[in-house]
């Protein structure tokens, strides 16, 4: 079986079926741009407002903003009401984006409060019409980013990938864990396996992909494609890195030192996309993913998340990188 290879997602063509995962406050646009580089071969935005949207909230109209680096690119969008993810899927089909994903697995307590997120996996028929009213709002292909259940009880993949195939979605994301485990815990493949054997559009599986070991399993168990989520924080290049294992070539981006250029070269983009004070503090949330394996890494860290401009970090980092040579 091959494992990696083209996919067909409605109308778009990508070149591989590795899928950098949608990540609040990580997958924006520099970080996008960085994985594609990195060998993804469809990437997804952080999840947007349909609501903040309708009400014309600059941050969330800002967060559907596409880079021409940065296609082929997924905008997910969340809601509970039709008309406002209509409205919310045109605005990302406008603004350049390639596909547009419904959010229907988010766990988060003010997300669900509102009816959007994984709740709509109890409510078949409203996730249902709002699959329906953004897949007739937008020429882009429509996809629903799910999980595979609520509790450990009952599995619902097999159901909602059948009711987004019904609906007119392009393709269906099923994260392998159950809602109530967040983001922590083994993928249940066997589930995949399952949704995948009942509908026709490419299912791709999510769950704890860090190496080309995973990939095959999932790919093995029926999946189109795979998403990939905090395997990519800290590197980016993990897509490349599981083609060449699968290629049986040695991987480019293993190694601290490798992997602290990149991420420097990540603040050097936040700066120039955000300005020097958010891009510095978005930088920093995700300094434990970078900052790990090698001697005084925590020291480094320490240092590292107390200070507020590019030059100086870029000093630490210099002085750090030239030990590691
Ligand atoms: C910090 C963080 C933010 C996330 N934000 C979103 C989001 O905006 N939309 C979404 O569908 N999933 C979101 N997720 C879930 C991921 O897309 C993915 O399903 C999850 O991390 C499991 O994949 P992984 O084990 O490869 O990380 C988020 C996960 C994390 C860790």
């Amino acid at each position: 079986m091959t494992v990696i290879h083209p996919l067909q997602i409605g109308s778009v063509s990508l070149r591989n079926n590795l899928v950098l995962a949608p990540m609040a406050g990580i997958t924006d646009s520099p970080f996008r741009v960085l994985c594609l580089k990195g060998g993804a071969g469809l990437v997804c935005a952080e999840m947007v407002s349909a609501h903040a949207l309708h009400y014309g909230n600059a941050k969330s109209g800002r967060m559907l903003q596409v880079n021409p680096k940065e296609h082929p690119v997924s905008m997910q969008i969340f809601g509970s009401d039709e008309q406002t993810i209509a409205e919310a899927a045109k605005n990302a089909e406008d603004a350049g984006a390639d596909m547009v994903d419904l959010n229907a697995g988010c766990p988060v307590k003010k997300i669900n409060k509102a009816g959007a997120g994984c709740v709509l996996m109890k409510d078949e028929a409203k996730l249902g019409r709002l699959l329906e009213a953004a897949v007739k709002a937008v020429k882009i292909p429509v996809t629903l980013k799910t999980r595979i259940a609520l509790n450990h009880k009952e599995f619902l993949g097999a159901r909602l990938a059948k009711l987004a195939e019904n609906c007119g979605a392009a393709a269906v994301t099923l994260h392998a864990r159950a809602a109530v485990d967040i983001h922590s815990g083994e993928p249940n493949v066997d589930a995949l396996a399952q949704a995948c054997s009942v509908v026709k559009i490419p299912v791709i599986g999510n769950g704890g992909i860090s190496d080309a070991a995973r990939v095959k399993d999932f790919i093995n168990a029926g999946c189109a494609g795979v998403m990939i989520g905090r395997g990519a924080v800290g590197n980016p290049f993990i897509f490349q890195d599981i083609i060449d294992e699968l290629s049986g070539k040695p991987a480019i981006s293993k190694g601290p030192k490798k992997r602290l250029e990149i991420y420097l070269k990540l603040i050097e983009e936040n700066v120039a996309y955000y300005g020097e004070r958010i891009g510095v503090n978005r930088s920093r949330k995700t300094a434990g993913y970078w900052i790990n394996g090698f001697p005084n890494a925590s020291d480094m860290r320490g240092t590292f998340v107390r200070l507020d401009t590019l030059s100086e970090i870029q000093a630490l980092f210099s002085g750090v990188l030239n030990k590691l040579m």
